[in-house]
């Protein structure tokens, strides 16, 4: 028995209700229907558009989701499809099986909903792969402290094995990985996992979202805790405020558990030997990054001479200064990069750059100038050294400039800042903070560069680097498109990671 957690059929919904283009009655009409099948509010074999079976089953889904029940489409209702949430149905999910198995007596499906669980007290647990950008060490703890808070509300005593014979595997995969076609993940934002119920023992998670253990991304720890859940034989809660709630979680003040979720693995194991419950609030677990690299410096396999953590992650943005000093800027924290490849420590924006946000989106040093800029949200600041200048932070994106810009840097060809966002570029005027005249053109003008870089700057040698994810790209200025590519952090020498 699958289950596929948080799937955004909805996706197609979720843009219409906040992009520009406007979707017609007939969208929203059809991908409520195909969210309502998926889920298992309409019968797929009665689903010819019948009025009447359509409001019932949007009534059905109002009243499981805590919704008035109008039977309408309305916004509320529309906004709740587009939570993201688990991917399995709600209605003709095991939970309510079983007990229409008990009233109608249907012993077969009982005794198969009873085998759902493990016959064992201590289950091993292998952690098969993790994303390139978080370390192992993080991930181990993470993947612990997952299994320990279902151990310390039960009986179940977990511990890592090295071998595939574990009980219970935990990998992250792309697309389509060999346990069927409607299992393939589907890139970021979509399916993010599955799991299977016992005695499979194994948790699936989607390559391709961005996973986070320090608030930014899609909470890695949450996702595997509600996956686990399902590995020990858990389904879901119809309870808003369970872990096991088909919705994602918010980490907050509460209890990660709540008492069904407490209740349904003691049903399946018992309570822990010593009676006691041991729990700690959601929010604990918002920072595991920091909570981590705080408390556990030096400790442990993060050992000193690793390389800077910007290494292994998605930073947000990358700029050359006139003096060549390189800068990472990644969430709440900068470092620098001097010429002859000496690293920094992390700082606080906010240590050099007075009131810039918790995070940025895009910088840039103009070469004219030497002036700093930051994007962020519709917002734009430049600093004079550490100095904001008057007038700053402005709303950029009223003269124009794009929110939430990918990335930005001075292109020297044009002596003008170059803004990118998504399939456009804009040529920005420094004096009077505008987008040039026949700006926004198309991102097609640079031959190579894929959608969505987050980060951009011109090397001291004058090519230009773009970055996303674990890749670069080298665009060359006379050739006009791109002429090598690979992985920065091992084959940029410049960026710091390589300790030698
Ligand atoms: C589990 O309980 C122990 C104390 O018994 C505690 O130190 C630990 O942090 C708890 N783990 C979680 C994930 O709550
Ligand atoms: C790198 O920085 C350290 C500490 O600031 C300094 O002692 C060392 O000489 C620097 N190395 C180079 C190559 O600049
Ligand atoms: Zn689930
Ligand atoms: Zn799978």
């Amino acid at each position: 028995m699958l289950v596929t957690i948080y799937t955004l059929v909805v996706r197609i919904l979720l843009t219409g209700l906040c992009a520009r283009a406007v979707p017609t009655p007939k969208d929203v009409l059809h991908n409520a229907q195909v969210f309502l099948e998926k889920y298992g509010y309409i019968d797929r074999d009665k689903k010819e558009s019948n009025l009447g079976e359509l409001e019932a089953s949007i009534s059905h889904f109002q009243w499981l989701s805590h919704l008035p029940v109008s039977g309408e489409l309305d916004t509320r209702t529309l906004l709740q499809m587009n939570e993201p949430r688990c991917g399995m149905k709600d209605v003709s999910q095991p939970r309510w099986t079983e007990q229409h198995s008990a009233i109608s007596n249907q012993r077969r499906r009982k005794r198969y909903a009873l085998k759902n669980k493990w016959y064992k007290r201590h289950l091993t647990y292998q952690i098969v792969n993790w994303p390139w950008y978080l370390s192992q060490h993080q991930v181990r703890q993470a993947v612990k402290a997952a299994f320990e808070l279902w151990g310390n509300v039960s009986s179940m005593t977990f511990s890592e094995s090295s071998s595939a014979a574990a009980d219970i595997r935990l990998a992250f995969f792309y697309g389509d990985h060999n346990d069927g076609a409607t299992n393939a993940f589907d890139g970021p934002g979509g399916a993010l996992a599955h799991a299977f119920f016992p005695r499979r023992g194994e948790a699936h998670f989607d390559n391709a979202e961005h996973w986070s253990l320090n608030g930014r991304g899609r909470n890695l720890f949450v996702v595997l805790a509600h996956e686990i859940g399902h590995t020990l034989g858990l389904q879901h809660s119809p309870f808003k405020n369970a872990l096991m709630s088909p919705y994602y979680k918010k980490l907050g003040k509460d209890y990660l558990l709540n008492f069904d979720d407490i209740l349904a693995i003691q049903n399946l194991y018992g309570a822990p030997p010593s009676g006691k419950l041991f729990q700690l609030p959601g929010k604990k677990f918002a920072y595991f990054l920091d909570w981590n690299s705080e408390n556990g410096k030096g400790s442990e396999s993060d050992t000193t001479k690793e390389s800077p953590s910007y290494c292994r992650s998605v930073f947000d943005a990358i700029t050359w200064d006139m003096q060549n000093i390189l800068y990472i800027f990644k969430g709440r924290h900068f470092w620098t990069v001097t010429p002859s490849g000496n690293v920094s420590e992390p700082h606080l924006l906010q240590s050099r750059w007075k009131k810039l946000p918790v995070y940025i989106e895009a910088a840039a040093v103009s070469a004219s100038t030497g002036k700093f800029y930051f994007f962020k949200g519709a917002k734009c600041w430049r600093y004079k050294e550490s100095q904001l200048e008057a007038g700053f932070p402005r709303k950029c994106s009223s003269k124009g400039f794009p929110r939430h810009p990918d990335t930005a840097f001075y292109f020297h060809p044009l002596g003008h800042l170059v803004v990118f966002k998504r399939t456009k570029y804009y040529v920005i005027n420094e004096n009077s903070l505008t987008v040039e005249p026949y700006y926004p053109r198309s991102l097609k003008d640079w031959k190579g560069i894929p959608l969505e870089t987050t980060g951009v700057l011109t090397h001291p040698d004058g090519s230009i680097y773009f970055f996303k994810g674990e890749k670069y790209w080298m665009f060359n200025q006379d050739k006009l498109r791109v002429t090598a590519s690979g992985k920065w952090a091992e084959d940029l020498s410049w960026i710091g990671c390589k300790n030698n």
